[in-house]
C-alpha cells in the first residue's frame, strides 16, 4: 500500500461539566461529545522520515514539525510497534483551527488509523484508543465518533444511543482560543466569585433528549461550563450567541471560539446560517449534522 486516506469529524460538546482542578492540572469532566459532519482529511503516504504538510484555512497556524499532533500520533504508533517507520502526512483542514471543535485531536486520531493501515500493523481500535488517550483528552473520541459521554479528563468513553439526526450551524470565528488559557480563566473566575465546584454529573434531560431524538428538548439542555471563560477572553462571543437567538439552543463549542446552534431542520439551519452571516458576527457559518462515525479509511 503506498497511500491511505482517512476522513475524521469535528466534535461539539453537548454538555461540558467541569469539576474541580486535579493534582495533575487537569479537570474531571462530564463531557458529552457529539461528532458532526465537518471533516478533516489525512493522506498518509510512504516515506522514510515522518513529515507533515497542512493545507486549508488556518493551515499557517498549525505546527508543521514534530509538535504537530498528527506527527506525534504517528511517532507514538511507531514506538508502540517498536520500529522506526516513516510516512509523509498531508492534512487537509476543514475543522476550524483552535476552534473548540477538537481539530488537532481529530488529525491525531486520523494519523493513527492511517499509519496503522499504511504500515500494515493490524492493531485493533482498542489498541489505538490506548495510544490515543496519551496524546490528548479528546483524541479517543475522534476515533470512536457518534455521541458518547467522556469522564475522567474526557478520555473514558461510554457510547450513547441517539434516536435521530440533529442539524447544526457553526459560527466560525477569526483566530482561535487556547484551551489551557480558557480552563485557567474558568478556574480564575470560579475562585474570584468563591464558587463551590461540585462533582460533574450528566444531565438527565440531555440524555433523554438524545435518546428520543428530541431536538427541542436538546436545545434547552445543552450547556458548557467553559462558556463564561471563553466569553471573558473573547467578548464578541456574547454578540455571536445573541445573533443566533432563533435557534433551538446555542453554546460556545468546547473552549471556543466557535459557537454551535441547533436547528429544527436542514432548512432552518440554512436560514440561521444566512442570518448569522448577515449579522456580521462570524467569519463564516457552516452547516453540519450529527452524529457521524469517527475516523474512517477511504474518502
Ligand atoms: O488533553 P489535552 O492536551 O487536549 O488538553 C489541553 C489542555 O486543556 C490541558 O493542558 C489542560 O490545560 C486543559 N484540560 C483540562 N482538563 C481536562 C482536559 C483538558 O484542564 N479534562
Amino acid at each position: 500500500m503506498t497511500s491511505v486516506t482517512v476522513r475524521v469529524p469535528a466534535k461539539v460538546n453537548l454538555q461540558l461539566a467541569v469539576g474541580p482542578i486535579r493534582d495533575d492540572g487537569y479537570h474531571d469532566l462530564v463531557n458529552v461529545f457529539h461528532a458532526v459532519s465537518i471533516f478533516d482529511e489525512i493522506v498518509a503516504s510512504e516515506g522514510t522520515a515522518l513529515t507533515v504538510r497542512v493545507e486549508g484555512h488556518g493551515a499557517d497556524q498549525v505546527p508543521d514539525g514534530g509538535d504537530n499532533l498528527a506527527v506525534r500520533a504517528a511517532h507514538a504508533l511507531a514506538t508502540h510497534a517498536g520500529r522506526p517507520y516513516g510516512a509523509s502526512l498531508l492534512i487537509r483542514k476543514n475543522i476550524p483551527v483552535a476552534g473548540g471543535m477538537a481539530g488537532g485531536s481529530a488529525d491525531a486520531a486520523a494519523a493513527l488509523v492511517a499509519c496503522n493501515e499504511l504500515w500494515g500493523l493490524g492493531l485493533s481500535r482498542d489498541d489505538l484508543m490506548e495510544i490515543a488517550a496519551d496524546l490528548g483528552s479528546d483524541v479517543p473520541f475522534a476515533l470512536l465518533g457518534g455521541t458518547a459521554v467522556g469522564t475522567g479528563r474526557g478520555e473514558k468513553l461510554t457510547p450513547l444511543e441517539v434516536g435521530g439526526v440533529f442539524h447544526w450551524v457553526f459560527a466560525l470565528a477569526d483566530g482561535g482560543l487556547s484551551t489551557p488559557k480558557v480552563y485557567r480563566e474558568c478556574d480564575r473566575m470560579r475562585e474570584a466569585t468563591g464558587m463551590r465546584v461540585g462533582w460533574p454529573e450528566p444531565s438527565e434531560d440531555l440524555l433523554a433528549a438524545l435518546r428520543d431524538g428530541d431536538s427541542v428538548r436538546l436545545g434547552k439542555a445543552i450547556s458548557n461550563d467553559l462558556q463564561p471563560a471563553a466569553i471573558m477572553l473573547r467578548r464578541s462571543l456574547a454578540r455571536t450567541l445573541e445573533a443566533g437567538h432563533e435557534a433551538l439552543g446555542g453554546i460556545v463549542s468546547g473552549s471556543g471560539p466557535t459557537c454551535a446552534f441547533l436547528a429544527r431542520s436542514p432548512e432552518h439551519a440554512a436560514e440561521l446560517a444566512v442570518s448569522l452571516t448577515a449579522a456580521g458576527v462570524c467569519r463564516a457559518a457552516v452547516i453540519g449534522d450529527g452524529p457521524v462515525p469517527g475516523a474512517t479509511v477511504g474518502s
